[in-house]
Formats: C-alpha cells, sequence, structure tokens
C-alpha cells in the first residue's frame, strides 16, 4: 500500500508554450546569438531585456524564422519550429509584432488589421474577431478607414497588437511596443498586455524599460551580446535591479 501522502501535492509549474534550447543565429557571417535557451510557460509573460544590440529583436525574428541561418531547437507546443519558414511559424500559432511597428501606411486601420488573419481562411471566425479587435481597441474602431500611417504612435502600436491577435497566436512576441510612446500612452499598452495575459495569452516581451516590463512579466531574461547572462523570475531579477541596470547600459 502506498504511504499516506505527507505533503500536499506539489504544484506542477504550468507546461511550457515555447522552449528554444541551444539557438545560434548569423546574418550572413555575423554570429549574433549564442546558445540561447528560453522556457515561456503557457500563459505566462517572459520578459528579454538588455542594451541596444544585445540581440533581443534577433532573439524575435529567430523564433518566428526570418533569420535563414538559425541553428537549434525552438519547440512550440513539442513541435519543432527550427528550420521553418516564416509563414509556417506563424501559422503553427507564432504572432511577431516588430519593432517600430511597421504598419502598412498607405492601408486602412480596418485593411492591416484583416492582414493579420493572412494565414485563416475561416470567414465568420475573422470576422467575429474584427469585431473583438475593435471591442479591445475602441480608437482602432473609431478610426476604422483611416490610413494607418496618418495614426498617432500609441494608435499605432495598437493597430500592431491588434493585427498580430488576428493570428489567434497561441504565442505573442512583442518588441519594444513602449518604444516612443508617451508614459500615459505606456501605460494603456501595458494595460493591454496585462489584459491578454488574463485571457490566458502566453506573451514574449521584449523591452527596453526593465522596470515596467518586470512588472507586468513574471520571469525574465538578460541578454549581452547575443547570450544569456541573467534569468529568473521577475522578483529575482527586480531583487537584482543594479545587476541588470548594469547590463542595460
Ligand atoms: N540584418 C542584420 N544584418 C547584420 N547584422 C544585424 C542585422 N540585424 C541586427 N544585426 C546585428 O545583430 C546584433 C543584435 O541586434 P538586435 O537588433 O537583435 O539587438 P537588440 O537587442 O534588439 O537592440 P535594440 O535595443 O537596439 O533594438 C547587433 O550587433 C546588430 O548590429
Ligand atoms: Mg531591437
Amino acid at each position: 500500500m502506498a504511504p499516506a501522502a505527507r505533503y500536499a501535492a506539489p504544484v506542477h509549474a504550468p507546461a511550457n508554450a515555447l522552449t528554444l534550447t541551444g539557438v545560434n543565429a548569423s546574418y550572413e557571417d555575423n554570429h549574433v546569438l549564442h546558445d540561447i535557451t528560453l522556457a515561456i510557460p503557457q500563459g505566462s509573460i517572459v520578459a528579454i531585456l538588455g542594451a541596444n544590440g544585445a540581440g533581443k529583436s534577433s532573439t524575435l525574428r529567430a523564433i518566428s524564422g526570418q533569420i535563414r541561418n538559425t541553428t537549434g531547437s525552438i519547440m512550440l507546443d513539442g513541435q519543432e519550429l527550427a528550420g521553418k519558414a516564416a509563414c509556417q511559424v506563424a501559422a503553427a500559432g507564432i504572432a511577431h509584432c516588430p519593432e517600430g511597428r511597421q504598419v502598412f501606411g498607405p492601408m486602412s486601420v480596418r485593411e492591416n488589421i484583416e492582414l493579420g488573419a493572412f494565414t485563416r481562411n475561416d470567414h465568420d471566425g475573422i470576422a467575429a474577431d474584427l469585431e473583438r479587435m475593435f471591442t479591445l481597441f475602441p480608437r482602432l474602431r473609431e478610426r476604422s478607414g483611416q490610413l494607418a500611417g496618418t495614426l498617432s504612435g500609441g494608435e499605432q502600436q495598437m493597430l500592431a497588437i491588434a493585427r498580430a491577435l488576428m493570428l489567434r497566436p497561441r504565442v505573442l512576441l512583442l518588441d519594444e511596443p513602449s518604444m516612443g510612446l508617451a508614459p500615459n500612452i505606456v501605460n494603456d499598452v501595458f494595460a493591454i498586455i496585462a489584459g491578454l495575459k488574463e485571457d490566458g495569452l502566453t506573451i514574449v516581451l521584449v523591452e527596453q524599460f526593465a522596470r515596467r516590463a518586470l512588472a507586468i512579466a513574471d520571469s525574465g531574461y538578460v541578454l549581452a551580446r547575443g547570450a544569456v547572462v541573467m534569468s529568473g523570475s521577475s522578483a529575482e531579477l527586480g531583487s537584482d535591479a543594479g545587476l541588470v541596470a548594469s547590463y542595460l547600459s
């Protein structure tokens, strides 16, 4: 007979939605990522911090299949993504909201949002999700016919996030969503990101504002010169704020 349990059942950590193991990546002969290993638990926000040029955006590009010369393992829910083309990675459930937002300026807000559903053909689902985006971002509903290039920076950031969400992603990659935004707009954007997590989305958040990022993230990694130099829970990294800061400048 099994002995009576002496302790409460262990609380199992959530499974990882995404894991990178020993990822290396190069642009032509410029080797920029060195043995990157990351665990992104299901339903969490994981912050990726680091100074300019540390390799944060390259890490997101390697995940989303945009750097041809990438080796190592990138697993999404047990499915190997390394070596897949960017459109296959998107279809597998990874949405990448790139640095600098990159909305399509000459197209309307609505057209930009609809473009995000490029991997889908469920017309009713797409229409329902478009409506969901307009509920999540009322400013975009008001401006649905306006050309995206004429939106404010904050509105363009909302549009870039809405476009990415139209993929119905398993994992959302956000590259510096606060860049160039006024502090009160940054607050709005971060509140939206926190809300997406509440809805169960898994998010990788690249940020220049370490403190703000750690305030909404569950855990984080610090990169320097293309390698992971620190990792831990947000509380652990927050209590080592001096060391984290030393890698950010
Ligand atoms: N297309 C490219 N071709 C060659 N080298 C590149 C390319 N893109 C980035 N790099 C180099 O890769 C390194 C990492 O750049 P990356 O853009 O990933 O940094 P980052 O951490 O996102 O920086 P930032 O905070 O400035 O956005 C840098 O040395 C950069 O010069
Ligand atoms: Mg970058």
